[in-house]
Formats: C-alpha cells, sequence, structure tokens
C-alpha cells in the first residue's frame, strides 16, 4: 500500500503547532496502524528528522496507552484500540489524518502525546478501595450474584484511554470517571467508601476542566471497550445520593 499521511506536529506544549504531510509506501494490510507509524519513523531517522511521537505500550488493546485521532475518530475507523487497529481498513492510495486527543485537560506534550495525567489525578480521588494488608480471603467468602458481577466486570473493561474524552464535543470525562466509580459501587466491597469516592472523584473531574455530559452518546459510540454510558447514570445517582446524605461538603 502507499499511503499519504498528513501528521499533526508539535514541538512542545507551547508550541502551536501543525499538520506535515509523508509518503509512505510498501505498508503491508496486516500492519498494525502502529506499526506502520514505526514505518516512517524508521524512514524520518534515516533521513536525520525527528520522528513522530505518538504514545504506546502493550500493543494489545490493554493498557490504554495508545491513543490517536484518526481520520476524525478517536482510535480510527473500528471501534478498537489504536493499537489494534490493521492497515486493512485502509485502501491503497488514501490520505489518513492523525492528531492527538483534542481537550483542554489533556494539553500536547510533543506531536501525537497528550498528557492525561488528570485521570490518574480522578483515580486518586477515589478510585480505589482501602484495605488492610493481609492474608487472602477466600474467593467465595463474599457471595456475588453474576448479574450484579458481570455489570461490574463490565465497567471494569475500562482501559482510560481517554477516546472518550476525544470524542465528546465538550471533551467530558464522565465515561471514564463513571465506569471507575460503577466498578467499585456495585461490588460489597466498595460500599464502605462509596459516598466520599462519588464526591471527591466527581469533585476532581470537574477541578481538571473536563466538560459536562449532554448525552450525545458519542463516548460510548467510540470507546474501544464498550463502556456503557448508564454507567454515567449510575454515577449521577451515586453523587446525588452522597451529597444529600453527606456532612463533608
Ligand atoms: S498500546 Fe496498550 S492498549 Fe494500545
Amino acid at each position: 500500500m502507499n499511503l499519504t499521511l498528513k501528521v499533526w506536529r508539535q514541538k512542545n506544549t507551547a508550541d502551536q503547532g501543525g499538520f506535515k504531510e509523508y509518503k509512505i509506501s510498501g505498508i503491508s494490510e496486516d500492519m498494525s496502524f502502529l506499526e506502520m507509524l514505526d514505518v516512517l519513523n524508521e524512514d524520518l531517522s534515516t533521513k536525520g528528522e525527528d520522528p513522530v511521537h505518538f504514545d504506546h505500550d502493550c500493543r494489545e488493546g490493554i493498557c490504554g496507552m495508545c491513543s490517536l485521532y484518526i481520520d476524525g475518530k478517536p482510535h480510527g475507523p473500528q471501534q478498537t484500540t489504536t493499537c489494534q487497529l490493521h492497515m486493512r481498513s485502509f485502501s491503497d492510495g488514501d490520505v489518513i489524518t492523525i492528531e492527538p486527543w483534542r481537550a483542554k485537560a489533556f494539553p500536547v506534550l510533543k506531536d501525537l502525546v497528550v498528557n492525561r495525567s488528570a485521570f490518574d489525578r480522578i483515580i486518586q480521588a477515589g478510585g480505589y478501595v482501602s484495605v488492610n494488608t493481609g492474608g487472602v480471603p477466600d474467593a467465595n467468602e463474599i457471595p456475588i450474584p453474576k448479574s450484579i458481577a458481570d455489570l461490574a466486570m463490565d465497567a471494569a473493561q475500562c482501559i482510560g484511554c481517554g477516546a472518550c474524552v476525544a470524542a465528546c464535543k465538550n471533551a467530558s470525562a464522565m465515561l471514564f470517571t463513571s465506569a471507575k466509580i460503577s466498578q467499585l459501587a456495585l461490588l460489597p466491597q466498595g460500599q464502605v467508601e462509596r459516598k466520599i469516592r462519588a464526591e471527591k472523584m466527581v469533585a476532581q473531574m470537574d477541578a481538571e476542566g473536563f466538560g459536562a455530559c449532554t448525552n450525545t452518546g458519542a463516548c460510548e459510540a467510540e470507546c474501544p471497550k464498550g463502556i456503557s454510558i448508564t454507567n454515567i447514570a449510575r454515577m449521577n445517582r451515586e453523587y446525588f445520593s452522597a451529597v444529600v446524605s453527606s456532612d463533608s461538603v
């Protein structure tokens, strides 16, 4: 395949940035999108040019590090992660536009790499269960109905890639935050800190500058893990019930 790539190049956060066009040839349809970028970078390095910076880690659809906005969609034309997108989704002669996630809370660090530490701070605000270390409890000590366990595990599928924020016209992080709140609020182990968790995580989400949800549903449509927006409704219930019954705010 021969392709034309229009890639966002930006030296640093302060730089204005802009698109740069590259021609690339000999791309196999069996390559992943990131492997195609590896070929581009080898070419650029051979010519003594600065390679295109992009995020990646596991390349197996697990870690959530890959984060490219391809032809106007987070992670490109398939509902999957960028690392699991293959070049067979494109055709010979295509012009492919590659951008970083666009959101005020995700400033561009360089080229296609954005700073997603806002997500880390939302998790730090309450996305955990406090436990005393000790012996591992028996797996069946606390029975959990399968329907509840399934909902919790579905929410736990979120890999925190940020595609929901990139897809949303409001740059809202409510799908991410609600998945993290839901996976704990649904399970018995998450009950003790349930109220304070909802209050603190929502407050941190707002403090980071993410927008509000206006029920467009783009986040669910683009999420590589199919996280449901019913989690947002659950988060709103968790938050309101925490606020009306709490003396901590
Ligand atoms: S690189 Fe880990 S999910 Fe894509």
